[in-house]
């Protein structure tokens, strides 16, 4: 079992949830955050963290984000760890809770 970052991440970035992981399975791209699923061990302290509620147990990601599970497998191999907050994406407050921004990753 693992946590995964939805889409709702994208183009926010707000970055609170990497203070509180034990076990610094947070990776960090341009415009999003993933979580290392062989990594994460469960211990749903980052779910509550997140403002926007962009994370969720992987029984719970929905139907129309399961492409979300294999993209943060996919982006964890490829980006940095993050341990530290720092600020969010300057026009993230404008982004947050808009739809349709898979389209706008960056890698
Ligand atoms: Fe880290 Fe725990 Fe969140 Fe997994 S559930 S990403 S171990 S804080
Ligand atoms: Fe993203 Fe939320 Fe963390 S917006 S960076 S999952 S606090």
């Amino acid at each position: 079992m693992t946590f995964i970052v939805l889409e709702d991440c994208i183009k926010c970035k707000y970055t609170d949830c990497v203070e509180v992981c034990p076990v610094d399975c947070f990776h960090e791209g341009p415009n999003f955050l993933v979580i290392d699923p062989d990594e994460c061990i469960d211990c749903t302290l980052c779910e509550p963290e997140c403002p926007i509620e962009a994370i969720v147990s992987e029984d719970d990601v929905p139907d129309d984000q399961q492409e979300f599970i294999a993209l943060n497998a996919e982006l964890s191999r490829e980006w940095p760890v993050i341990t530290e907050q720092k600020d969010a994406l300057p026009d993230a407050d404008d982004w947050a809770g808009k739809q349709g921004k898979l389209k706008d990753l960056k890698r």
